[in-house]
């Protein structure tokens, strides 16, 4: 054989060699299979798009997917009889099509619900029945629509403070302490049976917090509703909470009965910038953009191996406990495009995903995608 075909042999090998390697690589959604579901928000920025590399990602590593706006109230059907159904039948179709586990995120949320909800025409505040009325006709409306292919609901969303007691909102105004009791008694009534209905919130490390929610779950159940799972949402730190404390969060939690969602999760390198008021432009506080804002130009390969190791240390204790954990599902695919960047303060440049602003897996993908090995 002259040089020359030597040579084309050799690379026609290599190429293919690559090419098989490429597709055989296990995803994430298979290295985690027999553990829980992998899974990460998505919204109409990707599934707008015709070509999403984000959407790629998901399909490769990806088992199951939540909404990050679109199935809100206010984003769904913003003013009486408006819905934006092209939205929600997209992301139902994306998930459908390529076989994931669909969750509904969410039905009742004290946030991003439109102020029609609450009033009459009058534009006086509405009754208990009629409140209770109109969250039914949401249910039912999407349960019409899509039945089980959406295959879980956040039915209520952070009704919770961290002190244990009650949020107060308009739902809990104008129906009283019991309104998220009668939201699980109207998803029971309403969703198939097979439809999984769970109650999700931030900080259920907090123990006041986690034992009231423990209280409500079985609240929920003695009126005969279901909680199938607990969406714990994780948006941690760095520090916060340590691997102790979340192990007691999901062993206690789990004491319910209900499954273990993990269901927001990202880790913000940022620290609390206690010194600025919520919301603000991170710009406009200049004196304090080292302090708050210290990674702009980039994230220091000390702090992102720090992060890789925080989120090897959480998933290894989701497996320890993935009799119990059904799903880990990241907030969002990539940092650049995280509600961390924006909140508690905006503009920030922050790093909470396990992919970077250009696609490229961080030590946290290689963490966890090497956790099992
Ligand atoms: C909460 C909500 C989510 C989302 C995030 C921040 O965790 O449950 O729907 O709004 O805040 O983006």
């Amino acid at each position: 054989m002259n040089r020359l075909r030597l040579l084309l042999l050799l690379s026609l090998t290599v190429f293919s060699n690559l090419l098989i390697a490429q597709e055989v690589a296990p995803g994430l959604k298979d290295i985690y299979k027999d553990h829980f579901y992998i899974g990460a928000a998505i919204d109409m920025h990707y599934l707008g798009k015709d070509q999403s590399p984000e959407l790629d990602i998901v399909r490769r590593h990806c088992s199951a997917i939540a909404p990050e706006n679109l199935l809100k109230w206010g984003s769904m059907n913003p003013r009486p009889g408006v819905y934006n159904f092209d939205a929600t039948d997209k992301y139902v179709k994306f998930g459908t099509d390529n076989k994931m586990f669909i969750v509904g995120h969410v039905l009742f949320w004290h946030n991003q619900t439109p102020d029609w909800v609450f009033l009459n025409d009058a534009g006086e505040t509405v009754s208990r029945d009629e409140l209770l009325g109109r969250m039914r006709q949401r249910v039912a409306l999407l349960a019409k629509r899509y039945g089980s292919k959406i295959n879980a609901w956040d039915v209520v969303n952070e009704a919770i403070e961290d002190d244990g007691t009650l949020r107060k909102s308009k739902f809990q105004e104008i129906i009283g302490d019991d309104w998220i009791v009668e939201a699980f008694k109207i998803a029971n009534d309403e969703f198939p049976a097979e439809v999984e209905l769970y109650y999700n919130d931030y900080n259920m490390p907090i123990d006041a917090k986690r034992q009231r929610i423990i209280r409500l779950i079985e609240e929920i159940k003695a009126a005969g509703a279901r909680v199938d799972g607990v969406g714990i949402q994780c948006h941690w730190s760095l520090d916060w909470p340590s691997v102790e404390l979340a192990e007691q969060t999901i062993k206690q939690l789990a004491l319910t009965g209900a499954d273990i969602h993990i269901s927001e999760m990202d880790i913000t390198v940022l620290s609390w910038p206690y010194k600025i008021p919520q919301g603000s432009d991170i710009n406009d506080y200049p004196q304090f953009q080292d302090e708050f804002n210290p990674y702009r130009n980039g994230l220091p390969s000390e702090v992102e191996v720090r992060q890789g190791q925080r989120y090897r240390d959480l998933f290894q204790l989701f497996v320890k406990y993935s009799d119990k954990v059904k799903r880990v599902s990241f907030w969002g695919v990539q940092d650049g495009h995280s509600w961390c960047n924006d909140y508690p303060v905006k503009n920030c440049r922050n790093y909470p995903l396990i992919f970077d602003r250009e696609l490229k897996p961080k030590e946290a993908f290689e963490q966890i995608y090497h956790l099992l090995d």
